[in-house]
């Protein structure tokens, strides 16, 4: 008998590397059949693929070692932060990124190094600082001329000597939405070169007592998929270090110009492959470097999006059908704009899959709404379904990052469980909010 071939799964690419289409004809992720997933921990669920995330940890460091060997790749936990995944991101040997206190205490909850930690942020507390301090955080990012006086002055009381890194904004746009866009020169993020902040933060700084300078950073934005912003970014933020190198003898040991590779939400826009954003990247480090004679610093990239958001898929029942003739169909599901704010804050753009025939061909162009009390909770407009009904369910691949971290609670919802799956098990990591949770924090 002729082996069975397989049906393929269409846009296989925007999906975790496991997806596929499977015995029965439905989606699968990690060996698991996602109607079943859906039926076991309900809707909506957000599904991550632990092969995904473990390939996507060896992309990186892979792609960046080769181009560039004394490289190290740091996880952006903004993009998705929870103990089980800082497990498998230390495992695979990243380190990681924390913003707030928050996000440390996932850190910490998970025993991540405290030496691979680096703190960034615009505006940290002095609690936030203090416990990373206590917790012995590898690197803190300053940001602004607040942070120098009050980390040397936490540091300070702590007897002891900070390494840090110094956000510079480099002014240059990476074409990407203006509400993800943060290197140019009006933006909230780090000390401007072009203003001449940056310099007088590395006098500042190099002059503070418990702060020890290791090095310069800076992050354009979010997603980039174009390759240009970053050599031209690196060329000029090398040429301040060369320019302070002479004025200050300020050594540039560590060099980080942060994360925003993109991933694929759409088939019609693919981003660049690993490979060519560390080409990019250690070439444009080499050739400035070259330039102006100063020693190669080691690099570090710290990507979140394409870490996580591939492996994550959000999966939602369909409730009502409302079809308005000649105008739109919407087809309401039961989440939303609470789970995923992304397509109602940035007009960003998803991809449908029916869960139970996904390579089935659309035949009718929808709007897939949310439950929210919001005209603008819709997850993807104008998409092409196959025939659907109440009660199917719908896939959105290329969810893993940024939708569960920034959900809320808007009209009192619960935020969705988030699965974790491997080579036929699933694992729930986080479960579903209960109208306990929701009413834990109300001081009756
Ligand atoms: N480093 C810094 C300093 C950052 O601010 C960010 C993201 C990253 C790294 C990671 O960027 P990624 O590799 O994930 O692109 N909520 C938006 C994205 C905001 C990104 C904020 N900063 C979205 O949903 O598209």
């Amino acid at each position: 008998m002729p082996a069975r071939t397989q049906t393929k799964l269409p846009a296989a690419g925007l999906f975790p590397i496991t997806a596929e289409v499977n015995a029965k004809g439905r989606l699968a992720i990690g060996g698991c059949d996602v109607a079943d997933l859906a039926g076991k921990f309900g809707t909506p669920v957000y599904i991550y693929d632990e092969a995904t995330i473990r390939h996507m940890c060896r992309e990186f460091t892979g792609a960046f070692k080769k181009e560039y060997p004394d490289s190290r790749v740091s996880y952006s936990s903004k993009a998705f932060a929870n103990p089980a995944l800082a497990k498998v991101i230390e495992e695979e040997g990243l380190g990681m990124d924390v913003v707030t206190g928050g996000e440390l205490a996932v850190a910490k909850a998970a025993g991540f190094p405290a030496a691979h930690l680096n703190f960034h942020g615009n505006n940290k507390g002095r609690q936030e600082l203090g416990e990373a301090l206590d917790y012995g955080i590898g690197r803190i990012t300053i940001d602004s001329f607040h942070e120098i006086g009050l980390l040397n002055a936490i540091a300070g009381e702590k007897k002891l000597r900070q390494d840090v890194m110094l956000r510079v904004s480099p002014s240059i746009d990476p074409h990407t939405h203006l509400l993800t866009t943060t290197g140019i020169l009006d933006s909230k993020f780090g000390f401007s070169i072009e203003t001449g902040a940056a310099e007088e933060a590395v006098k500042q700084a190099a002059a503070s007592e418990h702060l020890n300078v290791i090095g310069l950073h800076f992050h354009l934005g979010s997603p980039l998929f174009e390759l240009e912003p970053y050599t031209q970014a690196v060329a000029y933020v090398l040429d301040f270090a060369a320019k302070m190198r002479r004025k200050y003898r300020f050594q540039l040991k560590e060099f980080n110009p942060g994360g925003g590779m993109a991933i694929g939400y759409i088939r019609e826009k693919m981003p660049p492959a690993i490979a060519e954003y560390a080409r990019e990247i250690a070439a444009a480090v080499r050739a400035g470097c070259d330039a102006h004679g100063l020693p190669e610093p080691s690099l570090t990239v710290e990507p979140g999006r394409a870490i996580v958001g591939r492996a994550g898929v959000a999966v939602y029942t369909v409730g009502g059908i409302k079809d308005i003739p000649g105008v739109r169909t919407y087809v309401s599901v039961d989440g939303g704009m609470g789970d995923n704010i992304r397509p109602a804050l940035y007009g960003s753009k998803y991809t449908v899959t029916h869960v139970t025939k996904p390579a089935a061909r659309g035949v009718k162009t929808v709007t897939i709404a949310g439950k929210f009390c919001e005209s603008g909770d819709v997850l993807a407009r104008d998409v092409k379904v196959p025939a659907i009904a109440s009660g199917d369910l719908l896939a959105l691949p290329a969810s893993g990052a940024y939708c569960v971290p920034m959900a809320s609670n808007y009209n009192m919802a619960s935020r969705p469980a988030i699965v974790l799956v491997n080579k036929g098990k699933a694992r729930l990591i986080r479960r579903r909010e209960t109208y306990a949770d929701l009413l834990a924090t109300a001081v009756m």
